[in-house]
């Protein structure tokens, strides 16, 4: 189940706590307000989070085709990121600064985490810490960053449109460098 985080509002009237979503009908109606589609999936057959890509894919090709149809995904393919992935921190670096792309960011969740930070237009940035089971659909030129959890570990279904529209513009705003890239995960709800 995804988790959203609300960070408190800075130096305004407004100013509050921080607020996390964990329910998922909350989580999906707060992201659907800022255009952001959210689901869970499930395969049609269980399939091992190691499996290769194709059986993967497979998997969870109804879920998939229905997508491609409603988005008009041309192509899907399967990222493996681990932390001995070659150039691990120079590829994170690229994502991991506000950008956007002319393509919609879509991504299935088969293993480990991750963190998106939304900046939308109203000005209050949220983060979204997506994990295995979830689909996200964040809409072209929505403006933010993704960071990995402290596993260094994600496995995603990514759908493209096509995929030359997925290189990242900057904003340059420098409005990422004032939140932590810090996940929620499990060892957190363990704690709590
Ligand atoms: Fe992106």
């Amino acid at each position: 189940m995804a988790i959203v985080k609300i960070p408190p509002r800075q130096g305004s009237a407004q100013a509050g706590d921080q607020v996390t979503l964990r329910d998922r009908a909350d989580v999906t109606a707060f992201l659907a307000g800022h255009g952001i589609e959210y689901e869970r999936w499930t395969p049609e057959h269980p399939v091992a989070a190691d499996a290769p890509a194709d059986a993967v894919l497979a998997a969870y090709g109804r879920e998939i085709e229905t997508l491609k149809a409603r988005g008009g995904y041309a192509t899907a393919d399967v990222i493996d990121v681990k932390p001995d992935t070659p150039n691990l921190e120079m590829m994170l670096a690229k994502f991991s600064r506000e950008h956007w792309h002319d393509e919609d960011e879509v991504r299935f969740i088969i293993e480990g985490r991750g963190l998106f930070h939304v900046h939308p237009p109203s000005g209050q940035v949220f983060a979204i810490e997506v994990e295995a089971g979830d689909l996200i659909r964040v809409p072209r030129g929505t403006h933010h960053w993704f960071d990995l959890c402290g596993d260094r570990r994600i496995r995603a279904i990514r759908l493209f449109q096509d995929m030359a529209g997925w290189t990242p513009h900057y904003t340059e705003s420098g409005v990422d460098k004032g939140f932590e890239p810090l996940c929620f995960g499990p060892a957190y709800v363990a704690r709590g």
